[in-house]
């Protein structure tokens, strides 16, 4: 786990419905071994108490900028001086749109102001909010002052919108934390991975599928390129918005999907196939819709390449990567798979009444290599894809590991 040790991190906390990830994000902070002094708005009150931070980060929460006992003690210039980073999220407009004009009407806004160490911002509101220029116009300010600002990522909003304004995931948040200002462990790397179900066409309007949502995989390509990796990222058809700052390449079909990894597989240093490919295709594809004359039907199926077996078997192949989803004895079908399918690695999902990966935010991992077996646990997809990235990054050697 990449670490935090001794940083002392002040997080802010400003209103809004997303508040409830800062608990999540000073728990993972501190499991990094950072110190966290947790800093709230009174309107961020509203959302989540400040006993659960205090009892969360083990210090008492700052909130009130005027406060003659805490002005004694830590006053908002010495938590400005004592913070390493400072991190406010959720970020709300009101919030930015104050940094931005330089105020310091609040303690938050008093420290961000007053400290010389990184500010980071994750952005949280609703995307009506967002786009608004008022609040374009308020970030670019802060980029220009550098501020980093983290998100917000595009999805469905606590108020029914859809749209961008969601905060960043904790574990994204933790990524980018332990990933700048230092070397990274994938700088220089081209990671290409594929995500998503594919679509095999049956006739205009119907085809043969599955449940994947692309999570995993999109999870996966954002921590590759946290961890500095130049990412290529072949998705089947998914309704997530792709990670920022890599090269997205939407496909339909399993041989849609492999002509794209095609394109610049010799170029791909490491390789990681999430993927849920359908095994099999439709022989034909009508081109109008098939009508339902017929009281029966038979679709006849032709194999799908394997596009994971093909980039293993290259000559100069990347480090190569698998996934593995089964429902039944599936440590033993995955060894079966790292060792026919020739590959460096393979992730194995723990499929049972407790956890179905298909669509959830969360996941539970093994992975598998000739000489080893790692249980990553039960986390969210960011977290695990991180702790993946992690460990390929600890294994890859070099170019096209053989
Ligand atoms: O998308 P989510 O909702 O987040 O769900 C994530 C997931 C469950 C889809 C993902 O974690 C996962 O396990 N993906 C692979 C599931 C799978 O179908 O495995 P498989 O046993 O069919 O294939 C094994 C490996 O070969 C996979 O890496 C797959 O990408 C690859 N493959 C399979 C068939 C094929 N024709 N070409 C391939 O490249």
């Amino acid at each position: 786990m990449p670490s935090l040790a001794d940083q002392h991190i002040v997080l802010g906390i400003t209103g809004g419905i997303a508040a409830y990830k800062s608990a999540e994000l000073t728990r993972r902070l501190m499991d990094h071994g950072a110190q966290v002094q947790v800093v709230m708005t009174d309107a961020a009150k509203a959302f989540i108490a400040p006993l659960t931070l205090q009892a969360l980060s083990g210090r008492a929460v700052r909130d009130t900028l005027l406060d003659p006992s805490a002005e004694s003690g830590m006053g908002h210039i010495e938590i400005a001086r004592w913070a390493d980073r400072l991190v406010v999220a959720p970020a709300s407009a009101d919030f930015i749109a104050r940094l931005a004009g330089g105020m310091a009407s609040d303690l938050l806004a008093a420290v961000c102001l007053a400290t010389s160490a990184p500010v980071v911002l994750a952005p949280a509101m609703n995307q009506g909010m967002w786009r608004k220029s008022a609040t374009q116009r308020n970030i670019a300010t802060l980029k220009a002052d550098g501020v980093t600002i983290l998100g917000p990522a595009s999805g469905e909003q606590a108020c029914g919108d859809v749209g961008p304004g969601r905060m960043l995931e904790p574990g994204e948040i933790i990524s980018h934390l332990t990933h700048s200002g230092q070397a990274k462990a994938l700088d220089g790397t081209h990671v290409t991975i594929t995500a998503g179900p594919t679509w095999e066409a049956i006739d205009p309007v119907r085809g043969l599928s599955n449940h994947s949502s692309g999570k995993m995989g999109y999870a996966v390509a954002a921590a590759a390129a946290a961890a500095g990796a130049a990412v290529t990222l072949v998705s089947g058809p998914t309704a997530l918005d792709p990670p920022p700052g890599i090269q997205y390449r939407p496909v339909r079909s399993a041989e849609e999907m492999l002509a794209a990894v095609e394109q610049d597989i010799e170029a791909c240093d490491v390789f990681i196939g999430v993927a849920a490919v359908a095994d099999y295709r439709p022989a034909q594809s009508e081109n109008s819709k098939i009508k339902k004359n017929a009281e029966s039907v038979t679709l006849e199926l032709v194999r799908n390449p394997d596009i994971l077996a093909r980039v293993a078997q290259q000559q100069k192949r990347p480090f190569t990567v698998g996934f593995a989803a089964e429902t039944d004895q599936p440590i033993a079908y995955a060894r079966e798979k790292l060792h026919n399918k020739g590959l460096d690695l393979i992730a194995v999902n723990q499929i049972d009444e407790a956890n179905n990966p298909f669509g959830s935010d969360q996941n539970r991992l093994v992975l598998i290599s000739k000489n080893d077996e790692i249980d990553l646990g039960r986390d969210s997809k960011s977290a695990l894809a991180e702790q993946l990235i992690s460990e390929i990054a600890h294994r890859y050697h070099g170019p096209h590991s053989a």
